[in-house]
Formats: structure tokens, sequence, C-alpha cells
């Protein structure tokens, strides 16, 4: 089954075999990760970097020593070899429905000399999930991560989910949720996506809204411990609750967000109906309506501590610390802004309100430090570089920038 040339990577400390992309491609063709005869995309790095710094710092979090994983789209198998390999205490299972990649993931756990630890598979996502929640053996760790949207996977991810579990989910249809595909987020996420400049923030609450959902329909909810985004996907990661109670409270969290294209002001409400009017209060523009989608908070700051400590931790090797770290460091800003009562849903660019006033842009430490002056949380966002996030209203930042340019 393997009649392609492979190469050696290592990623962590892990060294795994994958497809030879230079030597299969062929020089005239352009050729994408998916192309080959098993994916594996070097640029994920950065993704399987933090799935196992988060892995890490949920055990800590749980005091947990033992833990069944599930990978059940695993390609190479790169993510979860990597847990075998390098996290004490899993019993991994590797799983994915293409047979080449079944066969390079057997070859992998042999040269890894992991076989005592990991057990291979070739099934369908959804039927393996259901075949273990049906028979009661769930796992702690299910690390999901599709081509393109998850959406099809989580009622069977929502049931093979343990309670105090970790759910991690990769979603990379972001052109569906940021709203260039209204419709196709809304078959797939019975959300309406607002194409704006808060769209990745909205997709990721899009997407939990959606995981939070199906949680809940078996009864179940999730905590939102981390999320990230880059230009091409988003990431989150959520602490499974087993509690109808917490289950309802939790869908109390969903609700709509407006943005107006005009004056930039942002509005939410809580609720499974809409109940923003489209007229934009502060301009009498149109506003664009976006929902349901999850409203509550993102980050779980004691999380947050533990993953912390794990990225300053020497103990362990990251390809991309750096990038992680320079990620990690903007996420600890939004989070404050998080932390208040209520969280702060999306952003306001700064670069864009500054164009729409036909002034230069101020810096972003200029505008943040003058809103913290006058009371208001100010802070920097992974989500988008230009922006701040804060719970000023739109007219304060406007007089703000007018200030800072004059
Ligand atoms: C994005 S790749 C996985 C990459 C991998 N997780 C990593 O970190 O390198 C998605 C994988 O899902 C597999 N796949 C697609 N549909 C599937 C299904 N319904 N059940 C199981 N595997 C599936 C594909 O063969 C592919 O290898
Ligand atoms: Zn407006």
């Amino acid at each position: 089954m393997i009649n392609y040339p492979l190469a050696l990577v290592k990623e962590g400390i892990t060294p795994v075999l994958v497809p030879d992309v230079d030597a299969i491609k062929k020089p005239t063709t352009t050729f994408a990760p998916k192309d080959a005869p098993v994916f594996y995309n070097k640029e994920m790095e950065l993704n399987r970097d933090f799935a196992l710094a988060c892995l890490r710092a949920y055990l800590k979090s749980q005091q947990a020593t033992r833990f069944r994983y599930c990978e059940p789209m695993a390609g190479t198998g790169i993510r979860s070899l990597r847990v075998a390999n390098e996290v004490p205490g899993g019993k991994v299972l590797i799983n994915d429905i293409n047979p080449f990649a079944f066969a390079l993931i057997k070859k992998n756990v042999r040269r890894l000399k992991l076989r005592q630890r990991v057990s291979v598979c070739r099934k369908e996502a959804n039927t393996l999930l259901l075949e273990f929640a049906s028979r009661g053996r769930g796992f702690q760790v299910i690390d999901l991560d599709p081509f393109g949207s998850p959406a099809p996977f989580l009622d069977a991810v929502a049931q093979a989910i343990e309670k105090k579990g970790l759910l991690a989910i990769t979603s990379t249809d972001m052109a569906t949720k940021c709203g260039v595909y209204p419709q196709a987020c809304v078959r797939k996420y019975a959300s309406r996506p607002i194409h704006s400049s808060i769209g990745h923030e909205l997709a990721v609450r899009i997407l939990l809204g959606s995981t939070i959902t199906a949680l809940a329909r078996h009864g179940k909810t999730g905590v939102p411990f981390f999320v990230h985004s880059t230009a091409h996907y988003i990431r989150i990661y959520v602490l499974v609750e087993k509690s109808i109670t917490k289950a309802k409270e939790a869908m109390g969290e969903l609700g709509f967000v407006s943005h107006c294209p005009q004056c930039f002001a942002i509005e939410s409400r809580k609720g499974i109906v809409n109940s923003l009017k489209t007229t934009c209060p502060n301009c009498s523009a149109r506003r664009l309506i976006g929902g349901p989608l999850w409203l509550g908070k993102l980050f779980h700051e004691e999380f947050l501590t533990f993953l912390e400590k794990e990225l300053i931790s020497s103990n362990s090797v990251y390809g991309s610390i750096k990038k992680m770290k320079k990620m990690f460091s903007l996420i600890q800003d939004e989070a404050q802004a998080n932390a208040s009562l209520q969280a702060l849903i999306g952003y306001y660019d700064i670069h864009q309100i500054s164009d729409k006033l036909n002034v230069p842009s101020p810096a972003l430490k200029v505008v943040t430090t003058a809103l913290q002056k006058a009371g208001y949380i100010a802070t920097r966002t992974h989500f988008r570089l230009n922006a701040i996030k804060t719970d000023a209203p739109v007219n304060k930042i406007v007089s703000t920038i007018k200030d800072a340019t004059k």
C-alpha cells in the first residue's frame, strides 16, 4: 500500500514518515497537501503544537495521569503519534478511513515502537465514535481535525466524549463561517454568519455554538478553555461536563450579534430568537445580524495559567514555540477583556475606522491607553492585529482616534 516516496519529518521529539511531496509532485502542476496519497501539512505544526500543549495543560489541570485519546481523522497520524510518544499515560486510538493513511500510520507505529500504547483503525469517523460510545467506552480526549467542516461529526463526538473530557476541534471552512457562503453556514451550523471585519471571532463563536448545541442534545455541555484563529482555520478546546442543568444554562449563552457596516458599532443579545433591530441605533444604517452563536467567554483563566506554564517550561519541545508565544501573549491580553462579567464580543479595527474618518491611523497602543485612562477595558486581540477589544461605545473610539491624530 505504500507505493509512493516517503520523507522523514520531526515534530516535537517524534520522527514521522510522511509522503515526500517534493518527489511526488510533477514540476508543472500545483500540489496541495490534499493531493498526496496521505494528508500531511507542515503549515499545521502550530495547530499540533498547541494541541500537545493544551493536552499537557489539561492533564495538569485535571490532575489526570491516565487518559484515553482518539483522533478519528488522523492522516499520517503525526498528531496522535506525538501524543503517544511524548505524553505519558495515554492509550491512543488513531483512525483514518483512507487505506493509504491506515498503512502509513501502522508503519509509523512500528518504527516508533508504540504498539503497546496505540491502536490503529480504518473506519468511517462517525461509525468509529458511535461504536465506542455505544459500548460505554468513551474517550477523555478527542481531537477532531477534518477536511473543511467538523459539523457532520459533532453529534458522534458529543456522544463519544466522556465527562471532564477535552474536546479539541479544527475547522478550515473559514469562507463558510465568515459569511462568504451564508447558506452553507446556515445548513451546516444552523447559524447565519456575518461577512465583516469581526468574521473570525464570529466563526469561532459559530463553531462553539454548534458544538455546545450538539453536546446539549446528549445531556452534556462544554466550557470553552482556549481558542485560536489564523487566516486559514480556527481551533476550539472545550472541557466537557455531563449535566442537563449546565447544558440548559449553556444554551442560554447563545444569541445574536449585529455589526454596522457604516459606523462599526457592535451589539449582541442573548436568546435563541433574534431581538436585535436591523436599523443601527447609532447611525440608522442597515446592520448585519448573525447568529445564533456562542456569546459566552472564549477563554478559561485558570486553564490559561496552566497553558502559560507549559509554554515556558523547557521540558517540552515545540517547533513553533516563537509563534505560539506571540499568539499566546495577545490571547492573554484579550482574555483580560473577557474577564469582565460579560464577555466582550467582537473588536474594532482601528485602520478601518481611521480610513472612514479620513485620518491617519494612530498606533494601537495610543488608543488602548487613552481608552483605559477613560475607565474602559481596552486590549489587543489575536483575531486581528489592527483591532482592539473594548467596552467603550464606538463614538468614544472615534473621538479617541480623532484626538490621537490631531
Ligand atoms: C485534515 S486531514 C487530518 C490531518 C491530521 N489530523 C494531522 O494533524 O496531520 C483529514 C483526514 O480525514 C480523513 N477522512 C476524511 N473523511 C473521513 C471519514 N468520514 N472518516 C474517517 N476519516 C476521514 C482523510 O483521509 C484525511 O486523512
Ligand atoms: Zn451604525
